[in-house]
C-alpha cells in the first residue's frame, strides 16, 4: 500500500497531476483511489466525473472521491474548539479575541488528511493518490497540538503538567481538574492522537511520497526552497518535484513574434528548471503544456505517460539523505572526551534568520519563521551544545558530555 500526495500552490495542477497519476496506475492494474481535499471539488472536473463522498469506480481499477471537510469540522476539531473557547474566556479572555485564537484556517485540510489516513488503512487500496490543497501550510497544522498546548501552559501553569503527560500519551491526564479543562484536555488528547497517527504516516518514506507540483515561473525556486524547509523540519520529505506546463522551444526556423515569445518563455523556463535541479536530491520530474486543457481520461492518461515514462508512478522518489543524523566525532563509549554531531537536513535554511535554543531534552528550532521542537535522542539529552554551525543544506550542532549527568 502506497500513499501519493500531490502538493503546491493554487492553480499549479495538482488536481490534474493526482487524477492522471491515478488512472495511469489504473492501468497498470493496480486498484488506485483518488481523493481530493480541495473544498473546491474540481477532481470532478478533471475526471469529467460527478464525485461524492464515497468512491466510485470510473473504469477498471480507478476510483475517486471527494473528502467532505465541512462534515469532519462538526465532529472533531468543533467540540475542541468550543472547549478551548470557554476555557479561555473563563480565564478572562475577550469573547472575541477566543473566537480569533479559536479559528484556525487549514484544520480542514488537516482533518480530511485524516480521512485519508483512513482510507489507506481499510487495506482496500493499492495505492491512494491525494489532491491535497496547499499543503506547506496545512502540514504546519501538524504541530497544533503542541502550539495549543504550549498556550495552555502558558496561560494555565498549574497544569503544565496535565498537559505534558497528555502529550506524552498519558491517559488520565487532568483527571483531578475542573470539567471545562478535562473536556478540553480530553478533545486535545484526542486531536493529538489523530495527528500523532497522521505525521507517522506522512512520514514514513516507505508508506508515503509527497511531490510538490509547480510551475516553471522564476519566483518558485526561492519558494520551493522554503517549502522543503518547512516540511523537513516537520519530518515530511518531498520525494519529487514536478514541473507542470513546460513550454517546447520552437524549431529554430520559426520566425515571428509567437515564436519568439514561446522561444524566451521556453529560455526562461529551462533557466528556472536549472536552478531547480540544484535544490537537495530532491528527483525533478516535467510536465509539458497541453494546448487543450486536459481533462478526461484518455487526456490524462496521455500527461501521465510524459510524466513518468516506464517508470512506477507509485515508487518511492529520491527524497535525500534522511532528515536527522547523529554521528560521533570524537571519544568511544562514554569516554569524556566524546563529541556528537546532530545533522538536521534543511534544505534552504541559509536564507532565512535561523534561531536554535536547547529546552530541556529537545531543540528548538525555528528557521524563516516555522519553529519545530526536535526531541534529542538519549545520548545527547546528557550532553550540552558547544556548537553550532550550517553546511550546505544541513544545521550541525555539536555536543559534548554535560559531567553532571554523563555516565561515568
Ligand atoms: N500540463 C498542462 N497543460 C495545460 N493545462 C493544464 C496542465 N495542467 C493543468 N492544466 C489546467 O490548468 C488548470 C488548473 O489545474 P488544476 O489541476 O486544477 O490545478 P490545482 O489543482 O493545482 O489548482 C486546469 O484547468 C487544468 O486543466
Ligand atoms: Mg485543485
Amino acid at each position: 500500500m502506497r500513499v501519493v500526495l500531490f502538493t503546491g500552490k493554487g492553480g499549479v495542477g495538482k488536481t490534474t497531476l493526482a487524477a492522471a497519476t491515478a488512472a495511469l496506475l489504473a492501468r497498470s492494474g493496480r486498484k488506485a483511489l483518488v481523493v481530493s481535499t480541495d473544498p473546491a471539488h474540481s477532481l470532478g472536473d478533471a475526471l469529467e466525473a460527478d464525485l461524492g463522498g464515497e468512491p466510485v469506480e470510473l473504469e477498471g481499477g480507478l476510483h475517486a472521491a471527494h473528502i467532505d471537510t465541512r462534515a469532519l469540522l462538526d465532529d472533531s476539531w468543533g467540540p475542541l474548539q468550543g472547549h478551548l473557547r470557554t476555557l479561555l474566556a473563563g480565564a478572562g479572555v475577550d469573547e472575541l479575541v477566543a473566537d480569533e485564537l479559536t479559528v484556525l484556517p487549514g484544520v480542514e485540510d488537516l482533518l480530511a488528511l485524516g480521512e485519508v489516513r483512513r482510507a489507506a488503512e481499510t487495506g482496500l487500496w493499492d495505492v491512494v493518490v491525494v489532491d491535497c490543497g496547499p499543503t506547506a501550510e496545512t502540514l504546519r497544522l501538524l504541530g497544533l497540538p503542541e502550539a495549543i498546548s504550549g498556550y495552555l501552559e502558558r496561560l494555565f501553569p498549574a497544569h503544565r503538567r496535565a498537559v505534558r503527560g497528555m502529550l506524552a500519551g498519558l491517559s488520565g491526564a487532568g483527571r483531578d481538574a475542573a470539567p471545562a479543562w478535562e473536556r478540553t484536555v480530553g478533545a486535545l488528547d484526542a486531536l493529538a492522537g489523530q495527528l500523532r497517527g497522521l505525521r507517522e504516516m506522512l512520514g514514513d518514506h516507505t508508506t508515503t511520497s509527497i511531490r510538490l507540483v509547480l510551475t516553471p515561473e522564476r519566483v518558485v525556486v526561492a519558494e520551493t526552497r522554503r517549502t522543503l524547509t518547512a516540511l523537513a523540519l516537520h519530518g515530511l520529505r518531498v520525494d519529487g518535484l514536478v514541473v507542470n506546463r513546460v513550454v517546447p522551444g520552437p524549431p529554430p526556423s520559426l520566425r515571428g513574434p509567437a515564436a519568439r515569445w514561446l522561444r524566451e518563455r521556453h529560455t526562461e523556463q529551462q533557466a528556472v528548471l536549472g536552478e531547480l535541479g540544484g535544490l537537495g536530491d530532491v528527483e525533478l520530474r516535467t510536465v509539458h503544456h497541453t494546448a487543450a486543457e486536459p481533462t478526461g481520461v484518455p487526456a490524462l492518461l496521455e500527461i501521465a505517460r510524459s510524466l513518468y515514462g516506464d517508470d512506477d508512478p507509485a515508487a518511492p522518489g529520491r527524497a535525500g539523505p534522511p532528515l536527522l543524523r547523529v554521528r560521533r566525532t570524537a571519544g568511544t563509549g562514554t569516554s569524556r572526551d566524546s563529541e556528537f554531531e546532530l545533522l538536521l537536513r534543511l534544505p534552504g535554511a541559509a536564507d532565512g534568520p535561523l534561531d536554535l535554543a536547547r529546552v530541556g531534552d529537545e531543540l528548538a528550532v525555528g528557521v524563516g519563521g516555522v519553529r519545530r521542537m526536535v526531541t534529542l535522542p538519549s545520548a545527547l539529552q546528557r550532553c550540552t551544545v558547544t556548537a553550532a554551525r550550517l553546511q550546505d543544506d544541513d544545521l550541525c550542532v555539536v555536543f559534548a558530555p554535560d559531567p553532571a549527568v554523563w555516565v561515568r
